[in-house]
């Protein structure tokens, strides 16, 4: 697939969008001044993270499946945070976390086509960058968990050979941990506890509520805390 360096920009997910489709490429930046994160928020992305997004169109993938999109992502994240000797975890539906703070996130955003889904996948992975004092408590770096430092451009080529691969909704699921344990879910209404069973083929976390109901929670509607 053909990749463009870039030293700087905006955001690699915006960057690609303004580009347009004209082939299947991914975009790296070494730092972004307006990294964008899930539900409007920002991702902090100084020097030492990488930060890519990959732009890829996926021709007769049924919008059900698109998920399929989001699975490859974090089980490459998984898969490359695992190549450092470090053990990562899943929180539904697209944070990889280690010892229970957040490494890297994913915004997937897609264009359903009659033809397929135009899809802009970015993926952000904190390895060396100094994390704002704000995120101390609930993110952390790659060098900070593995044995050694390890090198921004080393995770990138790895995260770039395994997101090559197709993960199946299995291997995703294998890197969640919370299955059968309460969690907390947010939304715009309020905040519960509900227990967490399993996740779908279109990507909603099932849960059982207090009163035993099942419930299918979409991602963009909530957020968890586990
Ligand atoms: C999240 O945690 O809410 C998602 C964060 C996604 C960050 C990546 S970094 C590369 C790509 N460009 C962006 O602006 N965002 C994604």
């Amino acid at each position: 697939m053909k990749i463009i360096e870039l030293e700087e920009t905006d955001s690699t997910n915006e960057y690609l969008k303004r580009l347009g489709y004209c082939g299947d490429v991914i975009v790296t930046a070494r730092r972004q001044t307006a990294g964008r994160g899930t539900k409007g928020r920002s991702f902090s992305s100084s020097e030492g993270g990488v930060y890519l997004s990959v732009m890829r169109f996926y021709e007769d993938l049924p919008p059900a499946e698109t998920f399929k999109i989001m699975i490859n992502s974090c089980v490459a994240v998984c898969r490359t945070v695992e190549s450092f000797s470090v053990k990562p975890e899943i929180r539904w539906a697209n944070d990889v976390l280690v010892g229970g703070k957040k490494i890297c996130g994913t915004l997937i955003e897609n264009v359903i086509k009659d033809s397929g889904v135009l899809s802009v996948a970015g993926i952000g992975i904190n390895v060396n960058n100094r994390l704002p004092e704000e995120l101390a408590d609930i993110a952390v770096t790659l060098s900070d968990c593995a044995p050694r430092r390890v090198a921004e451009k080393e995770v990138e080529r790895r995260l770039i050979k395994n997101i090559g691969s197709g993960y199946s909704l299995d291997e995703y699921k294998s890197y969640i941990k919370f299955f059968g344990s309460e969690i907390t879910v947010i939304t715009d209404f309020g905040t519960r506890r509900a227990i967490a069973l399993d996740v779908c083929t279109d990507g909603r976390l099932k849960v059982m509520e207090r009163d035993g109901g099942i419930t299918l929670l979409s991602a963009a509607e909530v957020s968890l805390s586990v």
